[in-house]
């Protein structure tokens, strides 16, 4: 699989040659210390309960807030180029919640339009998802009120109005949403948040000459991707980390609209993955490159024993054709101990599909009248249930990209759960692949099976791909959790 995303790329960035890195006479700012996004304080007035009884912590609500709004950055020397963001001019501060917290999330729009905060990965009753159905007018405040009942995982959150949530994304509206729980207390990884602990938000994104972001897609970028001409790591472009610890842990999200990104180092060393989507993997398992299509996450170790005084540097391979580097290291003169990575992280029961009560075919193809992008031949209709589950109960999808005329990847993500996936093509997923995911990419001509249980909430959720010019043209549906 690995080869073939280097094979794909290397077909389709000849037809991408009029992108060039060079933004034009003016460059873009580099080189600045990475960013870390704020952790998002608790509000103080909560609104929440004020009862002095015996109500236990669990039952504390803790209470955030989020304020949608309009902004600008410099990302090229002297132009303020307009952006979007929470809290903020650009990106949105990280919410950090713990396992069986209860938390309230206040959304207040600020913008001119409406929008929805969607808050990916997160297993949650349908009303506090931030689907398209949770619109937030101009102006107005909504709440999102759920119990954390999901493990420890790097999750994130981001616009999903039906029709603008690619260009509301574009222009800067994402955050991460980190959860953590006992377990992962207890094992030994790095968790020194801003230190040795990194968020990583990775975003392609395409300038004009006179550098500004630049979204403005036409027919042909929204089939095959909206690809750029710049990498951005958490809202610059290829920052410097100093570290001085021995392991470095990142926690990678793709955020670009549509651009798978290979990730490696350039001294050609090891990462150690330790996690997907939705929580850890069973063990730490070495990769020498990490792909990620847009909305996956992974979280990976660098070991960077040995490497001390130099400068090793992530790079981010686009399938558009450019390669950036998304972060580079400056890593101490002398390293301080890290505690040796846990060999086992977690354990989890092998997947069993021996109660599965139903296999379902989604059938993603860009073959339609007019190369419409659709799944099992229909574009997204809010009004419409296309799949109906029964609470309680375990499926397996069937999923499958055609449409080989116009070959381009898709990814198929799904709302309120975390889901296993059971085979690519036939074969048993790679180890990297085998934790939680929400999330899965598939390439031209791919089946992928995968294992999903619909425990705890009913309502109606979504399913997508999540390359977000195919979502905002309707390669989306809605399955509806029935009681
Ligand atoms: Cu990341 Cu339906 O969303
Ligand atoms: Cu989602
Ligand atoms: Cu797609």
């Amino acid at each position: 699989m690995q080869n073939r995303a280097i094979a794909y790329a290397a077909c389709v960035c000849g037809l991408l040659l009029f992108l060039s890195p060079v933004i034009g006479a003016q460059q873009l700012i580099t080189g600045a210390p990475l960013r870390i996004p704020p952790i998002l304080e608790e509000s103080s007035v909560a609104g929440s309960t004020t009862d002095t009884g015996n109500e236990s912590a669990a039952e504390n609500e803790r209470v955030f807030d989020l304020t949608v709004n309009e902004g600008s950055r410099e990302f090229v020397r002297g132009v303020q180029s307009p952006t979007l963001g929470y809290n903020g001019e650009y990106l949105g501060p990280t919410i950090r919640v713990r396992r069986e917290d209860n938390v309230r999330l206040r959304v207040f729009n600020s913008l001119g339009e409406a929008t929805t905060v969607h808050w990916h990965g997160a297993h949650l009753p349908a009303e506090a998802d931030g689907g398209p159905h949770q619109r937030v007018p101009a102006g107005e405040t909504w709440e999102a009120r759920f119990r954390v009942e999901q493990e420890a995982a790097t999750l994130w959150y981001h616009p999903h109005l039906k029709g603008t949530t690619a260009e509301q994304v574009y222009q800067g509206l994402a955050g991460m949403f980190i959860i953590d729980d006992e377990h992962s207390d207890s094992l030994a990884l790095p968790h020194d948040y801003g230190t040795d602990d990194i968020p990583l938000i990775l975003q392609e994104r395409r300038f004009t000459r006179d550098g500004r972001i630049d979204y403005s897609p036409r027919m042909p970028d929204i089939m095959r991707g909206y690809f750029g001409n710049a990498l951005l790591t958490n809202g610059a472009a290829e920052p410097n980390l100093e570290v001085s610890q021995e392991l470095l842990r990142l926690r990678v999200l793709n955020g670009s609209n549509s651009s798978l990104l290979r990730l490696f180092v350039d001294n050609g060393m090891k990462m150690h993955q330790i996690a997907t989507d939705g929580g850890l993997l069973s063990r730490p398992t070495e990769v020498e490159q990490v792909v990620l299509s847009p909305g996956e996450r992974a979280e990976i170790v660098l070991d960077l024993r040995g490497l001390e005084g130099t400068h090793p540097r992530l790079m981010a391979e686009s399938n558009g054709g450019n390669t950036y580097d998304a972060l580079t290291l400056q890593v101490a003169q002398s390293l301080q101990q890290s505690e040796e990575l846990s060999a086992t992280l977690v354990s989890r029961k092998t997947p069993s599909d021996t109660n599965v009560v139903r296999t379902r075919d989604f059938v993603m193809s860009s073959m339609g009248p007019g190369g419409r992008l659709t799944i099992n031949g229909r574009t997204m209709d809010m009004s419409r249930i296309d799949e109906q589950v029964k609470l309680g109960t375990t499926e397996v999808w069937r999923i499958s990209s055609r449409g080989m005329m116009m070959a381009m990847p898709h990814n198929f993500h799904v709302h309120g759960l975390q889901f296993e996936i059971l085979s690519i093509n036939g074969d048993r997923p790679p180890v990297h692949l085998r934790g939680p995911k929400d999330t899965v990419l598939l390439y031209p001509g791919d089946t992928v099976e995968i294992l999903l249980e619909f425990e705890d909430y009913t309502g109606v959720f979504m399913y997508h791909c999540h390359l977000l010019e195919h979502e905002d043209e309707g390669m989306m549906g809605q399955f509806e959790v029935l009681p």
